[in-house]
């Protein structure tokens, strides 16, 4: 796993900070290639499917028997680390080849996927592939388009999967799987604070998403008077402090975070005015409502303040991911796998997005956390221990295993 890990680091953009391969890239597609070939040299058969997934499948015993899926991704975000998503792959990849090794054959076929773009894509949506699977993956998404102008439809064609068909409702049907589990970096402090080795997770919080345009007037930087601008770059700076503001004192009540992570502006020129700015506000709560009362109240209060500038704020919706609790059974499989193993574990919930809070639309799916140092994630300083990785594939092993001896055929 460490050698797999340590391999895709080094298949990186080369003109961003490490480790960066983000989705829809030349380095992406060259981590997917070695990947494949790591997948078939472990006996597993590979297809890629409609949603962009890479799938490497272990054959089951039992004929006409559901898929139990394992997996995560492995895109990252602009300077994201080596762990987040990777770790889940390659534990993923590890549990089915040590099953193939030992010539052990589960009753349910046992899948290996490598989700499509679970990180916010340059095209808005995250979790391209697996909302591919859940068939939330809606034409509005589809036609986005990049800053080139290349839609997410074409985008996708390009990694080898096909739109149509991922527009057209869950493209392996209504029960894809008999069951699905993640194992992920926590990317959090928790774990590692309390001393422990795994979280099982019992569900993932609601996430909206949504774009912002601050609309002034591009003006000469000497000429115009202080008090007859309409600086696009003030209201952003008011917008920024009031999410912050009022996100700080939901979190209290709600445990409601919110970032504006991405701005751009224009002109961007030192003596010109700022004309306009967009910027991004991405809020999760563990209740949606949460998150909508939320973002409508930064629009309503933010509109009236950037009016008192004579700025007009427009917003589009981006993304909505619903929160989810995951499927008793498998959150019951992972705890049992953790005490045969003899690791202790806690139950939490994750406030980052996975590909499996969209999976668990579709069946029965869990998901385990191992420890990540000082809680550090979306930055090159992600690390999680082998010995930590490895409790990490030893659990998943095992709940798969109870999944596969307990979950029906079909
Ligand atoms: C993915 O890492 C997310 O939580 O946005
Ligand atoms: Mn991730
Ligand atoms: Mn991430």
């Amino acid at each position: 796993m460490e050698g797999r890990i340590q391999h895709l680091a080094a298949i990186i953009d080369p003109a961003l900070p490490p480790y960066t391969r983000r989705a829809f890239t030349e380095p992406f597609l060259r981590g997917r290639r070695w990947l494949q070939a790591e997948f078939e040299a472990a006996g597993l058969s590979t297809v890629t499917d409609a949603g962009g997934n890479l799938m490497g499948k272990l054959a089951g015993s039992e004929p006409g028997a559901l898929p139990i899926a394992m997996g995560s991704h492995s895109d990252t975000v602009v300077g994201g680390g080596r762990y987040d998503g990777i770790a889940g792959v390659v534990a993923a990849l590890e549990v089915a080849q040590s099953l193939a090794e030992d010539g052990m054959r589960p009753r349910h076929p046992l899948w290996v996927v490598d989700f499509l773009a679970e990180e916010a894509s340059d095209y808005g949506p995250s979790c391209v592939g697996s909302r591919a699977i859940a068939g939330t993956l809606s034409p509005a998404m589809l036609e986005a388009a990049n800053a080139q102008g290349e839609s997410l439809a074409e985008a996708l064609r390009r990694m080898g999967g096909d739109p149509d068909r991922a527009a057209a409702g869950p493209i392996h049907g209504r029960e894809p799987f008999a069951a699905f589990v993640e194992m992920h970096i926590e990317q959090g402090p928790v774990l590692e604070s309390e001393g422990l080795p795994i979280g099982v997770v019992t569900g993932v919080v609601g996430i909206r998403r949504l774009a912002l345009r601050v609309q002034g007037q591009a003006d000469h930087a000497g000429t115009t008077p202080m008090h007859m601008r309409r600086d696009a770059l003030v209201g952003a700076a008011e917008l920024i402090k009031l999410v912050h503001q009022r996100a700080r004192e939901a979190h209290t009540h709600t445990g409601l975070v919110a970032t504006v992570g991405q701005m751009t502006h224009s002109p961007n020129q030192s003596n010109v005015v700022p004309e306009s700015a967009l910027l991004t506000i991405d809020a999760r709560c563990a209740s949606m409502q949460g998150v909508t009362d939320f973002t409508d109240a930064i629009v309503r209060e933010g509109g009236s303040l950037l009016a008192g500038h004579g700025l007009a704020l427009e917003h589009t919706l981006v993304l909505d991911a619903e929160p989810c609790s995951f499927a008793p059974p498998v959150r019951q499989a992972i705890g049992n796998a953790a005490r045969k193993r003899g690791h202790a574990f806690r139950e939490m919930q994750s406030g980052a997005g996975h590909d499996a809070m969209h999976i668990a639309q579709v069946c029965p799916t869990g998901m385990l956390f191992v420890p990540s140092r000082g809680g550090r994630s979306h930055a090159s300083q992600e690390h999680t221990t082998t010995q930590q990785l490895c409790v990490g594939a030893e659990v998943l092993l095992e709940a798969v295993l109870e999944l596969d001896a307990t979950l029906p055929l079909r």
